[in-house]
């Protein structure tokens, strides 16, 4: 552990440029010289971890982790000298670690985040980071606990196109006025009857007691493996043991670009309707609306989450929300800014449209972009520990979105103390906080 610390105080001090060190002979000095590269365990090493190899690749993978041995082989063509786990346990105890990449499915990123946060190793996971509320707080706290020396990220890499800062700093400086409320909407439409039946043996190569991990025991069958490599999320996301749907999915992303702009904490109350509740799937419609708190710069603030056909009313027949598949839209006192990931669109409205109010700030005080979202993981873990998604940001908006996927399931507004993680007004709402995990796995180990 100490020469752990050791390695990993070296790698950020080499990267802060600082003066006099006295050094082992192997270490050299430049840009990414063997010894100021990031030891990093892979977990979840192929589909979306794909995305990541040639980032990765500029560091040092030291593991690979996979429950599905034919993968292992993939990603080792990329990775030969790393080492093989199928269990991520024991991956995140390899000594030399620094770092841990997560791409899993969703059910076990809270689990993978925590046990190597409380190794001492940086974590870039994918999203969603989390699968219920109770694992959005336990990551979050587990990384505010490590501040200080941890570096994580969320991967919703869409937070790195330039539209994010620039729709941030519109709201702030007043484009629209007084912000009032806020939607975010996907159209992905994945539905699915049930939990897939009992269907064959599973490959001797596939490990599919570890792939299940902490959710309750489901037969095999191979439709969940049956996806294009980076996009078989599709085949189990729907199921509530593994995902939570579009939440998790598209929401990830699209929250976060309304998300951004709020500077919001934890919704007070949520309400949701939609589609009749299935307790094996996801619901395909549904609409989540959040009470968020005021802040320095803004008042309290409604914001509505809608996916699969629900969608905001748009504030005028010029523009037809339902051509944007995935989309904000903030309501200010003085108009409307609608957004896509990659366009915005300013709609003065109201008695006052003379944008007198709006402030916009100088070329020099424009937000400074993020160049590249995973570098910028990689660049924090050794040394300013700075992240656009960090697990206290991310972790806020996977709770407050997983909330939305709890009232909807109970039906009725829902009370919530976001300091204690409770819901104040039904018992049933507060238990669907959580879930039970299946014997032997800790979430926060
Ligand atoms: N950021 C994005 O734009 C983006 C895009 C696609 C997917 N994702 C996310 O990436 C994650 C993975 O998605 P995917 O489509 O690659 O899924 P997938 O089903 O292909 O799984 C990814 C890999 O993890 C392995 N795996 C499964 N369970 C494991 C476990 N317990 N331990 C170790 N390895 C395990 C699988 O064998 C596979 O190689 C999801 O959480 C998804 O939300 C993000």
């Amino acid at each position: 552990m100490k020469k752990t610390i050791q390695r990993r105080q070296f790698l950020k001090t080499a990267a802060a440029g600082a003066g006099l060190l006295i050094l082992p002979s192997r270490i050299v000095f430049g840009a990414n010289t063997p010894s100021n590269k990031l030891n990093i365990a892979l977990i979840g090493a192929h589909g979306r971890a794909t995305a990541h190899y040639d980032g990765l690749a500029k560091e040092n993978v030291v593991a690979i982790c996979d429950v599905n041995e034919e993968h292992l082989d993939l990603a080792a063509m990329k990775f030969p000298k790393a080492k093989r786990y199928v269990d991520w346990r024991k991956c995140v105890e390899q000594k030399d670690l620094d770092a841990v990449v997560c791409c899993t499915p969703d059910h076990v990123h809270a689990f993978v985040a925590n046990w190597a946060m409380n190794r001492g190793l940086h974590v870039y996971c994918e999203k969603p980071v989390a699968n219920t509320v109770e694992e959005a707080r336990v990551v979050r706290a587990t990384y505010l606990k490590h501040k200080d020396k941890l570096a994580t990220q969320n991967g919703t890499q869409r937070h790195a196109d330039e539209n994010f800062n620039r729709i941030q700093e519109m709201i702030i400086d007043g484009a629209i006025g007084e912000l009032k409320t806020v939607h975010a909407w996907g159209n992905r439409q994945l539905p699915r009857p049930g939990y897939l039946p009992a269907e064959g043996k599973p490959p001797k190569t596939l490990h599919f007691d570890l792939w299940l991990g902490p959710a309750p025991l489901h037969p095999y069958n191979p439709g969940y493996f049956s996806g294009q490599p980076g996009a078989n999320c599709l085949q189990w996301n729907m199921y509530w043991d593994f995902g939570s749907g579009q939440v998790g999915d598209m929401g990830s992303h699209t929250m976060d670009l309304a998300w951004n702009a709020l500077d919001a904490d934890l919704p007070t109350a949520a309400e949701a309707t939609g589609d009749p509740f299935n307790p094996e799937v996801t619901p395909v419609k549904m609409q989540a609306t959040f009470q968020i708190p005021a802040n320095t710069w803004r008042p309290a603030i409604g914001v509505t989450w809608y996916q699969g056909g629900a969608m905001p009313e748009s504030p005028t027949g010029c523009v037809d929300l339902n051509k944007i598949d995935h989309g904000a839209m903030f309501q200010g006192s003085n108009g409307y800014l609608i957004a896509s990931f990659k366009d915005r669109l300013l709609f003065p409205y109201g008695a006052n449209t003379d944008m007198t109010y709006y402030k916009h700030r100088a070329a020099d005080q424009l937000l400074p972009p993020v160049k590249n979202f995973q570098q910028e993981w990689i660049d924090a873990c050794k040394g300013s520990l700075k992240t656009s998604c960090d697990f206290d940001y991310a972790g806020k908006m996977t709770e407050m979105m997983h909330l939305g996927l709890v009232a909807y399931r109970v039906g009725k507004p829902l009370q919530y103390d976001g300091a204690k993680g409770q819901v104040t007004n039904n018992a049933d709402g507060d238990s669907l906080l959580r879930r039970q995990y299946r014997k032997g796995w800790t979430l926060n180990g």
